[in-house]
């Protein structure tokens, strides 16, 4: 079983860590079977589950819905859960929220999305006990604000408001940190810079670990699949199969190659 202490100590040794989605009981079971470090119960779930545009219409309830139902398919796993868009506008916001979803799923860990905004949310959650993963880089929430899926920190400037942001999350409590569609070089630094594990999502081979969307690695998302992401099911013979793959390909760095990157 995972604790932060856990994870942290696999980062200092070089172990590379395993996170996937999942957002119901018996695909939880799977992952869970096949080794993966962390589950992250994502607000893709809009997308992925429900059909949605975008992550934004994803209310606390429905988090609460499909965290509960992971903890029960996997009750010993490491879970993080997404906070919806909306449910930590204030630092009050957040910690009414993220309570929730604590006490009501069972999970170990709340993720929001946001850089310098979201330091006083993070102190306080912290503060509180709530333990708290920051993401960084693209912000599927703001997608209307950014106009669309971008890489983020290309430009000298902006990679080093990332570096300073992921500092000074770090220091206002957090505990991990998504790094979404950066340049690999610049996740590396932070990754580097950082005590907390880095869990990398097109950043790049040199994060302390990976996520994907277990829907896009099982080839039944709908549309294109990400650059960043692989089908690991193809040639593999069950779930379980594929599911035990990409686990290996992230602990022996066979994934993410220098095609899944930017
Ligand atoms: O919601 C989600 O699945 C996520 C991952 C893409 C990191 O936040």
């Amino acid at each position: 079983m995972n604790t932060i202490e856990s994870l942290k100590k696999k980062k200092v040794v070089g172990e590379k860590l395993t996170c996937l989605t999942a957002y119901d009981a018996s695909f939880a079971q799977i992952l869970d079977e096949a080794g993966v470090d962390i589950i992250l119960v994502g607000d893709s779930l809009g997308m992925v589950i429900q059909g949605k545009e975008t992550t934004l219409p994803v209310t606390v309830d429905e988090m609460v819905y499909h965290a509960s139902a992971v903890k029960l398919g996997a009750p010993e796993a490491f879970i993080v859960v997404d906070m919806p868009f909306m449910s930590y506008k204030s630092p009050d916001d957040a910690l009414i929220n993220a309570g929730d979803l604590m006490k009501k799923s069972g999970a170990n860990m709340v993720k929001l999305e946001g850089g310098k905004n979201q330091l006083d949310t993070v102190k306080k959650l912290s503060n509180f006990g709530i333990p708290v993963c920051a993401h960084l880089g693209l912000l599927p929430q703001s997608v209307h604000k950014t106009s669309g899926y971008r890489v983020q920190g290309k430009e000298e400037n902006d990679a080093n408001v990332l570096f300073d942001e992921a500092l000074s999350l770090q220091n206002s409590g957090a505990d991990m940190l998504v790094l979404e569609c950066v340049p690999a070089n610049l996740a590396k630094r932070i990754s580097e810079s950082l005590d907390i594990p880095v869990i990398g999502i097109g950043a790049g081979a040199d994060c302390d670990g990976q996520v994907l969307v277990l829907y896009d690695i099982l080839a039944i998302s709908k549309g294109k699949r990400p650059k960043f992401s692989k089908d690991f099911l193809a040639g593999q013979d069950s779930i379980l199969d594929a599911l035990k793959s990409y686990v290996n390909a992230v602990k022996t760095s066979e994934f993410p190659a220098a095609e899944h990157s930017f």
